[in-house]
């Protein structure tokens, strides 16, 4: 396993972090544990949680799994979900996020969070009644870096423009959804992180099991979480999703791959992510997630697999300036 510096921070974080969102969910305890015991084991030190993965279940997993070693580890958690169905237990308020942090603190038996995401954007609390709670919490010691999630670049860019001009906490780190199938991202949010030199955490490399050769035209688990689960089938949803899971399965078999090692190497192959996030219901599901840091994924294979899924359309619609031939590339030079 190799260690990265996470953004601008002077911290190192493995190359894969595990997401615990599992916990309580499609891992039961022994697995849980057996799941941390694995990852660690293979050289991670960095852990992804939140409060609301089974209502603080996986956070009260990951705290007593973690004693002994709290301070080997990098340890990410969030707030803004609702927890309840009271008004104010949501939100990224400083009211809520007191609470919420106060809360996740308890069951994950720690004094401080690594890095502390909010995760969601916001639109009825004001941008800096957020990031003042949060350089509190910052001088309190309870976090020590701010992260946003599911953010778009210009909720990201206008977040970090109102630290810098009021002398706050600046944002380190950010958490988007990023796979083969799922390729949003590559339009603002990593070039905006490039430039702002940003930590760069990528969920759901699989495309939540997708990619991991059980789905394809026609064919899918009896269970699992995109037959399960109402807002996954939405989310990938539609004959596309199938149709590009069915031939990644065929690439990554001609080549003698497990899809799932592929779909994380693919995802880790972007040079401006520091790690994605794995995920899994058990050892044996995580082994090929694990698997993927040997795997190397070059500009044949990254063609290969354009092809099936190709990058989204650039963010303005000067398309002669993706060319070399044009007076667009003499500018960016
Ligand atoms: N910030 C956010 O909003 C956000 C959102 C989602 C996730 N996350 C974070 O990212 C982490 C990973 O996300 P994710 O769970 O969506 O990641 P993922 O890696 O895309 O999907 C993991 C799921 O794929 C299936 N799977 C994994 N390995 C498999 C294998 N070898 N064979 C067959 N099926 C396999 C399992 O689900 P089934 O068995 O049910 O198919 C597993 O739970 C989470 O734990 C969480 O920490 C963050």
């Amino acid at each position: 396993m190799k260690y990265k510096y996470l953004g601008k921070t002077g911290v190192q974080v493995s190359e894969l972090c595990f997401g615990t969102m599992s916990f309580g969910s499609n891992a039961d305890k022994d697995n849980s544990r057996a799941m941390y015991k694995q990852v660690r084991d293979a050289g991670v030190n960095f852990f992804d949680c939140a409060n609301v993965y089974q209502k603080g279940v996986a956070e009260e997993y990951l705290g007593e799994f973690i004693k002994g070693e709290r301070d080997d580890l990098v340890i990410a958690s969030k707030g803004f979900f609702p927890m309840t169905d009271k008004p104010n237990d949501r939100g990224a308020s400083r009211k809520n996020l007191t609470a919420s942090l106060n809360s996740s603190l308890k069951r994950l038996q720690t004094d401080y969070i690594d890095i502390y995401f909010i995760h969601g954007f916001d639109k009825n609390t004001p941008i800096e009644e957020t990031l003042r709670v949060l350089q509190d919490f910052v001088s309190q010691g309870k976090i020590l870096y701010i992260g946003v999630s599911n953010f778009a670049a210009w909720q990201v860019s206008k977040a970090m423009s109102i630290a810098e001009f009021k002398n706050l906490t600046p944002i380190h780190c950010i958490q988007p959804m990023y796979n083969l199938t799922k390729r949003q991202a590559e339009v603002e949010i990593l070039p905006m992180a490039k430039e702002e030199n940003l930590g760069v955490m990528t969920y759901s490399p699989l495309g939540a099991g997708l990619l991991t050769g059980k789905y394809g035209p026609g064919k899918a688990p009896l269970s699992g979480r995109l037959v399960d689960n109402s807002m996954y089938t939405t989310r990938y949803g539609g004959d596309f999703y199938y149709r590009v899971a069915g031939e990644f399965t065929r690439i990554a078999e001609k080549r003698g791959i497990h899809p799932a090692s592929l779909a994380v190497a693919w995802a880790a192959s972007h040079p401006v992510v520091t790690t994605p996030i794995i995920g899994a219901g058990n050892p044996e599901q995580l082994l090929p997630s694990l698997k993927s840091v040997d795997i190397v994924v070059d500009n044949e294979l990254k063609a290969e697999i354009d092809k099936i899924s190709p990058p989204p359309p650039p963010s303005t619609d000067r398309t002669e300036e993706q060319t070399k031939f044009n007076y667009g590339a003499m500018l960016q030079k």
